[in-house]
């Protein structure tokens, strides 16, 4: 499998990037069968001068590499642009072919209609995947063949760790979770950052610092298994400063704040989802309020 996966990506930005630097070095395709399309010619001779990847500029070309059909077909554009994407390319999907979409919000039914085929992986991955340290949480439609899952989870397990999910309602909920997931994280280690150096240290400390200490808590985390409020009351010594920092972390609604930014993400994904799935279900069948409920339910 490894010398004759042809991949086609579908959407040639920062996550598409991500997915061929790791495919390539994991060994999951080679160069020459891998195709990246995308709208600007001078990113598509980008990627061609870092990876030495084929490019085009039209969608359907890109079905084809290295003198035959490809077998997986990456859509790596944004949910906005779907439409635009599934039209053209509507007809033209080798039979054979896995459609593995990444894009938010999106459900397998639009894809399905969208393109007249039948066998799809959704997936969610994260930014960390850059450096083979992803988490990607998916799901296979049932006309996913055995060896199809395998390629799929053969991807994956390159951009780091896979979650194979039954239920697709957990792709968006997903999505705030783990797929926006570093966005709270480095947010947090800014802020960190900012205020070490609010108390004194240069940045270069206070980066290391902080890096270090996010870094050895999730390792610590992981290897002690056990749960994290008993890990900070171990740092929590009575009328310390910890419980003295916690105050007023609670104070300051940190946890709710957290909360409702899952929230937030969780329910903007089903938004952004719903306009390319509406208009998907508009066009190929009369509206469904059960089926926009189901979107809407965590
Ligand atoms: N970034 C993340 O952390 C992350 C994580 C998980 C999932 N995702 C999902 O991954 C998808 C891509 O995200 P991204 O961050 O990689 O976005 P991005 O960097 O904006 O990439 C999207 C790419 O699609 C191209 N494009 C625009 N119109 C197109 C068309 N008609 N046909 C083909 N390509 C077209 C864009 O080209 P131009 O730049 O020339 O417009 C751009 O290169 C999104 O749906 C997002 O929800 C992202």
């Amino acid at each position: 499998m490894k010398e004759t996966l042809r991949l086609a990506f579908i959407g040639s930005g920062t996550m598409a990037e991500a997915m061929i630097r790791i495919a390539i070095k994991a060994e999951v395709a080679v160069p020459q069968r891998i195709v990246a399309s995308g709208p600007r010619e001078e990113r598509g001779q980008e990627l061609h001068t870092r990876y030495g990847v084929a490019t085009c500029t039209d969608n359907r070309q890109a079905l084809t590499v290295d003198g035959g059909d490809v077998d997986v077909i990456v859509l790596s554009v944004k949910p906005q642009v779907m439409p635009t994407v599934l039209n053209e390319l509507r007809g033209a999907i080798p039979p054979q072919a896995l459609i593995l979409s990444i894009v938010a919000g999106v459900n397998t039914k639009t894809i399905a209609q969208g393109l007249a085929h039948g066998a799809i992986v959704r997936a969610m991955p994260n930014t960390p995947a850059q450096i083979g340290q992803g988490m990607t949480v998916w799901m296979a439609t049932s006309a996913v063949s055995e060896q199809q899952r395998d390629q799929a989870r053969c991807i994956f397990q390159a951009m780091g760790e896979e979650c194979y999910v039954e239920d697709e309602a957990q792709l968006d909920m997903a999505t705030a979770v783990s797929g926006t997931g570093p966005t709270y994280v480095f947010l947090m280690m800014e802020a960190l950052t900012d205020a070490a150096v609010h108390l004194g240290f240069s940045r270069r400390v206070a980066v290391q610092l902080v890096t270090q200490t996010v870094l050895g808590s999730v390792l610590f985390a992981r290897q002690s298994g056990r749960h994290l409020a008993e890990l900070r009351n171990m740092v929590t010594s009575p009328g310390g400063t910890s419980a003295e920092a916690i105050y007023q972390l609670d104070k300051g609604g940190l946890r709710t704040v957290l909360s409702k930014a899952v929230w937030a993400a969780y329910q903007k994904s089903v938004r952004l989802g719903a306009v390319v799935n509406g208009a998907a279900s508009i066009s190929a069948s009369p509206p469904d309020e059960n089926h926009r409920g189901e979107e809407e339910r965590p």
